[in-house]
């Protein structure tokens, strides 16, 4: 195969949902799969062997979750709008408000949901700013001190997402905070929803803390329902995105390979996050080490001048056609890719624990022009 493709590893993909069912089942909890990093919705039957819900945040994440995952949506939105709020009621089982006056508009026409509420514990460990959710002027989530003493009576959920590839000690200290803020408010609720951010499925996280931190947390209030939404989790080290060598130029005695992806269009978050992403083969090296042989700087096929990362070690010259390929390229990269420039967009395949590669989808000129019109 030629072009470039992320390749979803069914394998890989049951192995995490099996330890995320195994968490949920153990803990007695409800563990949501959260579309903003994870919707490829031709794995959804795969995933419906395992789990029974989704978050969504956008109307058409809650029809994605109601007409493709085939179980209505917990959705949350930093704003709804009244042209779409009416389907989103019908797509939803849970509906949670940023804000009192989101509530207050619109709560009436939502009766058939469970309401729920977005709070700030304003305490988050998270210090990419782009991914912190409590840094100060934050516009998600009501802090203690705005909310009334009595709640209103439909409001039956606090939803909290302050977390961010954690793990299970910063999820403990992160409780310690939300307890200490809005525990007096825990008599007049039936849920609480954790967000996401929970890395369960990372090789180091501590499966069995999590599972005793949500046993003790029951036993403190036996009567909530607990719901996590993780998102990265259930995608994690699922798939690369295989890419080429389309040529080599060098500026300064630095090599750059160009390829047939872009870091911009198709890895966004190495750029926005920032992040290094593993490259098969070869080895990161510093920006010190740019010009030394055999090694590169990978380069995107957009004409934005920054898209490219460096510098990786390979054991060889590259050679124009190679392969190169970057591991964990499915969860958020799959959902946040675009077609700017018109760059052709990688294909998307289902490596079957048969060994047989499915082409779920391929893109050509179309998928361009028609987002053009
Ligand atoms: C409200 C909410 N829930 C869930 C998630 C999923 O988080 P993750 O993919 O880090 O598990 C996010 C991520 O930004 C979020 O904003």
């Amino acid at each position: 195969m030629n072009t470039p493709i992320y390749i979803i590893e069914e394998t890989k993909l049951r192995r995490n949902l099996s330890l995320i069912a195994e968490v949920a089942a153990k803990a007695d909890i409800e563990v949501i799969l959260a579309f903003k990093a994870f919707a490829l919705w031709k794995t959804f039957p795969i995933f419906r062997e395992y789990i029974n819900s989704t978050t969504a945040s956008s109307l058409s994440e809650a029809r994605l979750a109601f007409e493709e995952f085939k179980a209505p949506a917990h959705t949350y939105s930093p704003a709804y709008t009244e042209e779409e709020f009416p389907e989103i009621v019908k797509c939803s089982s849970h509906i949670t408000f940023n804000s009192l006056s989101q509530y207050e508009r619109f709560h009436e026409q939502a009766k058939s949901a469970s309401l729920g509420l977005r709070v700030n514990p304003e305490y988050s460990e998270v210090s990419t700013l782009l991914y912190n959710p409590c840094a100060p002027g934050t516009r998600f989530g009501i802090t203690a001190d705005k909310l009334p003493e009595q709640l209103p009576a439909d409001i039956e959920g606090f939803h909290c997402h302050t977390l961010c590839e954690s793990g299970p000690d910063v999820f403990q200290r992160t409780l310690v905070h939300i307890e200490e803020k809005f525990a007096k408010w825990f008599p007049q609720l039936k849920w609480i929803n954790f967000g996401g951010g929970h890395l369960m499925t990372r090789k180091d996280y501590d499966v069995e803390l999590l599972i005793k931190i949500i046993h003790d947390f029951k036993k403190r209030y036996p009567w909530l329902k607990i719901i996590l939404e993780p998102g990265s989790a259930f995608a994690w080290q699922t798939g690369p995105l295989v890419s080429h060598v389309v040529d080599i130029v060098e500026d300064k005695g630095i090599k750059t390979a160009i390829l047939d992806v872009s870091f911009t269009c198709h890895m966004p978050d190495c750029l926005e996050m920032p992040y290094m992403p593993e490259v098969r083969g070869a080895e990161i090296v510093e920006m010190e080490k740019a010009t030394e042989p055999m090694t590169y700087r990978l380069g995107g096929n957009s004409c934005l001048s920054g898209d490219f990362m460096g510098s990786w070690l390979f054991d060889h010259e590259l050679k124009v056609g190679e392969e190169i390929i970057f591991e964990d390229m499915i969860h958020y990269t799959t959902v946040k890719t675009c077609t700017f420039n018109g760059i052709s967009h990688p294909a998307i395949g289902m490596l079957h624990a048969n060994g047989k590669l499915e082409i779920l989808r391929s893109f050509g000129y179309e998928d361009y022009r028609n987002r053009m019109d």
